[in-house]
């Protein structure tokens, strides 16, 4: 553990090693977000361009590699990409760059999938990052990924206004670090994804299994809260024209 208390966690290099470990260990990671994520990946994913946003400590990246696809990680904090070059041995496929600016060194339909895992609440621009985000994508390919439910984020946190961008301060104990990130209501998550060009495919608010009942705790509350939301959005290349036609 840091002895850091107090501090104010926006750059995950303050954390990377406390928080890489205690992820590997918990429950609600292996038995319920990962898995989760994991299962509305489109099915076959052997030989597909994927690139993991905000890979962390790069357990997607491993998990991709060894489903046989051709993977690129990318992450802002050298610390967890550190780590995650370490589990990745010799395979070199990390970037380290901030999703608040242009993805310019990826090229236009450069994936086919791009899988993100609990980061797109901590990006505040999220009209540049949608778009950025199409336009690397190849036409009907997917967008995946997990993010804070907003309307238990704004219960949680006691939100003044649910409809307003606020950014939320947040105490994980288990790193001992104060975090921060944006919270956004559920309609803007949503019209921004349509005024990008993705259509939704998949949207679920799960349940836990009973796997999860060994951590009671986590198992009640998710049993009756959707504290995630787990998302695949296509990139549908006629809706993105017409949005650009309207502006
Ligand atoms: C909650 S962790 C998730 C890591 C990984 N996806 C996982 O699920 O194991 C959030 C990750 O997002 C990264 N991140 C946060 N803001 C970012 C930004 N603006 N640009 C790139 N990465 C960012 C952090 O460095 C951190 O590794």
């Amino acid at each position: 553990m840091n002895n850091n208390k107090n501090y104010r966690v926006t750059d995950y290099d303050f954390i990377a090693d406390d928080y890489s470990e205690t992820i590997e260990k918990q429950p609600l990671q292996t038995l319920f977000l990962r898995p989760q994520l994991m299962s509305i990946l489109p099915k076959n994913i052997e030989g597909l361009r994927v690139l993991d946003l905000g890979c962390g400590s790069g357990w997607y990246c491993n998990q991709l590699i060894k489903l046989g696809a051709d993977v690129v990680g990318l992450d802002l904090s050298e610390k967890m990409l550190h780590i995650a070059q370490n589990r990745l041995g010799n395979y070199n496929c990390l970037i380290r760059a901030n999703l608040e600016y242009p993805l310019s060194f990826f090229h236009d339909c450069q994936f086919d999938v791009i899988l993100s895992s609990c980061v797109i609440h901590y990006v505040k621009n999220w009209q540049l990052l949608f778009s950025e985000l199409s336009r690397i994508l190849a036409n009907n390919g997917f967008l995946v990924f997990s993010i804070h439910h907003p309307h238990i984020e704004s219960e949680i946190h006691d939100l003044d206004n649910y409809y307003d961008m606020v950014l939320v301060n947040d105490y994980w104990p288990t790193v001992d670090a104060k975090v921060t990130y944006y919270h956004r209501s559920l309609e803007q998550l949503i019209r921004l994804l349509g005024k990008a060009g993705f259509t939704i495919e998949q949207f679920s608010e799960p349940k836990p299994g009973k796997s999860l009942k060994i951590s009671p705790e986590i198992y009640e509350v998710l049993a009756k809260k959707p504290m995630f939301l787990f998302v695949s959005a296509k990139k549908n290349i006629n809706l993105l024209c017409s949005s650009l036609k309207d502006g």
